[in-house]
Parts: structure tokens; C-alpha cells; sequence
């Protein structure tokens, strides 16, 4: 039996794999701008486990299971007996025997492993403490569909080092390209991802530094999901971070803006910035519905044997 394929971190997938899940949300975009809709998942359903909030991912994957002709189902946990304790094991095995495809977006990493340990059916990561690879696949798409491919070319992080940073450090080594990070002290990135990806990742002392001549600037809000107790220490610390039209002038005069959304503009960016010139978001925002049609298909009607061939 073949084993099921996982999209739990941007490292399940090879780079011809993700290129190819590029490739086709382009396709895929191209279509429905068209008004042409295949339906590859008619039939098909993906259960859908939100133990945090979200509007674009929800959305996105709603709306494209919708396009691809199958159905979406939200699960929250105050409504299903995940909630009142029963063992994600547990859950895993049933709710597998029953979807095609399940998309969770938690806390610990480890759980949507241990879900993916026990599911029959693909698993993906729409978003944990650690790792948002979704996120990745429609910026990554856009970064492409705006600058051609990011090989050789350098974005800059500032922010937070938080789980869109990890994926970002992870997509420079996997896509070939450089990322200065500049985060406050006590903010690092985790040491063991950095590790991974130390060819392909500079650490800065100052966002000044990180933003120098780059291609893309990156970054996200200061207080995750899960740390909007630590809002008041955060907006201190992280008071010099700001994404401002003085710091956008160090980097190339072409650069492009990126933050995956929700912003909160006079914190983490500049208002005239995320809505300036240089600002993509809104089609970064887009492109997460593209790019998880295209996840989707492959995940469930696999990969072109092209790409699976030793
Ligand atoms: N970027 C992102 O994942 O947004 P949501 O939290 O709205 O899903
Ligand atoms: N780092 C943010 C991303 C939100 C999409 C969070 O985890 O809340």
C-alpha cells in the first residue's frame, strides 16, 4: 500500500513538489479568473479542525473545496468530543474512516502529528505554534507571480521569530534563497531551526541591517495566536520592529511587502506601507485559496507520476 502523504511542514514535500503546487494554483488561478472550475475532489470532503480562530484559512479552504466540486466541514472543539477529551488517536481513526482530507490548525505541533500518525487519510498543517506551511505556499506563489523565482534573491524577516518565521527560514533553504532575520532579544527564532537552515539564514542586529538592498520584506503580528496575554510586554520590546517607510527605502527600490495577515497597522507595519505601492498582501491573501485548491488536489488525487518517479 502506498503510504499517505502529509503536509505538516514545508519539509513533507520535495522542492519539485512544491513548485509543482505552485505551478498549478497559477493554473488554477488562471482558470477560475475564467470562470472555468474543474471538480477533481466532486465527492470528496475535508473536515476541518479549528482549535484557533482564522478568516482567511477558513475561507480558503471552504470556498476551494466548494470550486473543486467537494464539500468543507468545520469542526470546532467546543462542539465535537475532541473538545471534551477524547484522544486525538481516537478522533484520528474515526474522522479518517469517514473525510478525504483533514486540515487542522492547533497549538502544539505534536498534535497534528499524532493526528497524522492515525489518519487513513492526508493530513495538513493549517497552522500550529510552530509552522504555518499554507501560509508559505501562497507567499512563495506570489513572491513568483510578482519577482519570477526566488532563487539567489534575499527577503528580510523582522519581527517576531514565531511560527511564520520558522516556515520562512525553512523555505529559504528548500527554495534556494537568503533570509536576514532581525528579531528582538527574547524573541529568537527557535535555535534548532535556525540550525537547519544556517547556510540560508542571517541573523541581524537590527532591522536596519536585515532590510538592507533586500527583494521581500516579511513580517507578522508581534502577539500571536495564544499570546495575547503578552501584548502589553510585547509592544515594548518589539517597539523599534516597525515596518516603516524610512526602513522600506533600505531595501531595493522594487521590493515588495508581505505579511500574511491579520496586520494591525501602527504596530508591526505602517499604515502608508501595507497600503502603500509596495504592499502584495491582498494577493498574498488571495493566492491561499489558489495554492491550497492545487495542495488539495494533489494530496487527495496524488502527484503526476513525472514527479513521484525515483
Ligand atoms: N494568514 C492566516 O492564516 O490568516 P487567518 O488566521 O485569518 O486564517
Ligand atoms: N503568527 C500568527 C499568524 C496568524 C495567521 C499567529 O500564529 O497568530
Amino acid at each position: 500500500m502506498e503510504s499517505i502523504r502529509h503536509f505538516l511542514s514545508l519539509d513533507d514535500f520535495s522542492l519539485a513538489e512544491l513548485n509543482h503546487v505552485i505551478a498549478h494554483a497559477i493554473g488554477l488561478k488562471a482558470s477560475t479568473k475564467r470562470g472555468h472550475y474543474a471538480t477533481p475532489l466532486k465527492h470528496k470532503t475535508l473536515a476541518m479542525i479549528f482549535e484557533k480562530a482564522s478568516t482567511r484559512t477558513r475561507v480558503s479552504f471552504e470556498a476551494g473545496m466548494t470550486q473543486l466540486g467537494g464539500h468543507a466541514m468545520f469542526l470546532a472543539p467546543q462542539d465535537t468530543q475532541l473538545g471534551r477529551g477524547e484522544p486525538i488517536e481516537d478522533s484520528a481513526r474515526v474522522i479518517s474512516r469517514m473525510v478525504d482530507v483533514v486540515m487542522i490548525r492547533t497549538f502544539e505541533q505534536a498534535k497534528v502529528e499524532l493526528f497524522a500518525a492515525h489518519s487513513r487519510v492526508p493530513v495538513i498543517n493549517a497552522l500550529t505554534d510552530d509552522y504555518h506551511p499554507c501560509q508559505l505556499l501562497a507567499d512563495l506563489m506570489t513572491w513568483r507571480e510578482q519577482r519570477g523565482s526566488p532563487q539567489g534573491k534575499t527577503a528580510a524577516w523582522i519581527g517576531d521569530g514565531n511560527n511564520m518565521c520558522h516556515s520562512w527560514m525553512d523555505a529559504a533553504r528548500i527554495f534556494d534563497f537568503h533570509l536576514n532575520i532581525s528579531c528582538p532579544q527574547g524573541y529568537m527564532p527557535r535555535a534548532d531551526i535556525i540550525a537547519r537552515n544556517q547556510a540560508f539564514v542571517t541573523v541581524c542586529s537590527s532591522p536596519a541591517e536585515a532590510i538592507k538592498d533586500v527583494d521581500v520584506v516579511v513580517t507578522d503580528t508581534w502577539a500571536s495566536m495564544g499570546q495575547e496575554h503578552e501584548k502589553k510586554a510585547r509592544e515594548v520590546a518589539f517597539a523599534d520592529y516597525q515596518i516603516t517607510d524610512e526602513l522600506m527605502a533600505l531595501a531595493h527600490q522594487d521590493a515588495i511587502f508581505m505579511h500574511c495577515l491579520p496586520a494591525y497597522r501602527g504596530y508591526e507595519v505602517a499604515a502608508s506601507v501595507i497600503d502603500g505601492p509596495q504592499s502584495v498582501v491582498w494577493d498574498e491573501a488571495e493566492n491561499r485559496l489558489h495554492a491550497q485548491k492545487a495542495l488539495l488536489e494533489v494530496l487527495v488525487c496524488g502527484f503526476p507520476a513525472v514527479l513521484s518517479a525515483p
